[in-house]
């Protein structure tokens, strides 16, 4: 056996292959060649015929020659595979197919989706508005005015530049480009994310979601809104679910209130997610304040409305017993799957 004969070998081998089309045939073809009897067999076994000094080198071209050959039929293997007629038998085609892994919104997109849906069927509109905003609309359209200690309650992130830029730091100065660029009747929700720097725990961080809602019309009471926010709690927390207003202040609403509900946890027995109290706060609300409507230009005279604004985290904390705000950033698929 000369190294031509190992060329010519692999060359009846490889039209050999060509011409098969079974699976069977594959075999039988892969037997006559690599079997414990077969040609690749022969040639190992011719070694020690040879000289000493040729076997070390005839060794390395059989090697070589097998080594093609397994490669060719696994090649051809794939081939018939993927192929038609009887080749098919390998493919099992009734077994289930691996399904790819959907993913799914995330918890707190669910719930914007939810609470805009719940606004949508009383009539609200959704409109979102940029989280970079000017401090006007952030700050001053909403009577809050500048060096006032309640600008404290919405301490600031203030991008550089001599604008004062800011990133919101909550949803409300969505009221004033609303406000402005259109008329009475309104009844608008606004999601979005918002931005305060406080020091990230349990129930703080830097950057959550609001839903900011409001309306306003000709005779908007405070009763229309007590009625639209009980509408919207017994939807979201359940039939049973009682509400409670008290006094509070917000600059930009007057009188302004804030809002609990009855603890789910303990249906208002006390417990320690309510901390003994029955209630949880929820939101903060009231009717727009006369100097906000000023400032966009209606006449409270004309015009009244109402507005509220609520954390989209801490909904979802009490609706579902989370302890942890930082876990719904957190990108753990074992929390995240749960909803
Ligand atoms: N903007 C207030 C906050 O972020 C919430 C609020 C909105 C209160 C509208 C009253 C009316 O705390």
């Amino acid at each position: 056996m000369s190294e031509r004969d190992i060329a010519s070998l692999y060359k009846n081998f490889e039209s050999e292959t060509e011409g098969i089309n079974s699976a069977a045939d594959l075999e039988e073809l892969r037997l006559r060649y690599l079997g414990r009897k077969g040609l690749i067999a022969e040639l190992t076994g011719s070694i020690p015929t040879l000289e000493k000094s040729e076997r070390a080198e005839f060794g390395k071209q059989v090697n070589a020659l097998k080594n093609r050959i397994i490669s060719l039929l696994g090649e051809k293997e794939k081939f018939l595979g993927r192929g038609s007629g009887e080749a098919r038998e390998s493919v099992d085609i009734t077994m289930p197919a691996f399904l790819p892994e959907l993913g799914h919104r995330h918890l707190i997109t669910q719930l914007i989706s939810e609470i805009c849906g719940v606004f949508e069927k009383m009539g609200f509109l959704v409109i979102e508005g940029p989280e970079v905003e000017t401090e006007y609309n952030n700050f001053t359209g909403l009577n809050i005015p500048l060096e006032h200690p309640s600008r404290d309650a919405f301490d600031t992130f203030y991008l550089k530049g001599k604008n004062r830029l800011l990133l919101r730091s909550h949803t409300s100065p969505v009221q004033i480009r609303v406000m402005k660029s259109r008329k009475p009747p309104l009844a608008v929700v606004v999601p979005g994310r918002v931005y305060r720097p406080d020091a990230t725990d349990a129930s703080h961080l830097f950057m959550f979601y609001q839903i900011e809602g409001f309306m306003v019309d000709t005779n908007i009471r405070f009763s229309d809104l007590k009625g639209t926010l009980e509408f919207f709690l017994k939807k979201i927390f359940g039939p049973d679910v009682r509400m409670r207003l008290r006094p509070h202040f917000f600059p930009f609403t007057e009188p302004s209130a804030e809002v609990d509900i009855s603890c789910n946890i303990c249906n208002g027995k006390g417990c320690s997610t309510c901390g003994r109290k029955g209630w949880l706060e929820i939101l903060g609300a009231g009717m727009i304040h006369p100097n906000v409507l000023r400032n966009v230009g209606y006449s409270p005279k004309k015009y009244s409305g109402f507005a509220f604004g609520m954390g989209i985290e801490r909904i979802a904390m009490l609706k579902y017993g989370i302890q942890d705000i930082r876990i719904f950033y957190e990108n753990d698929l074992r929390f995240l799957k749960q909803f």
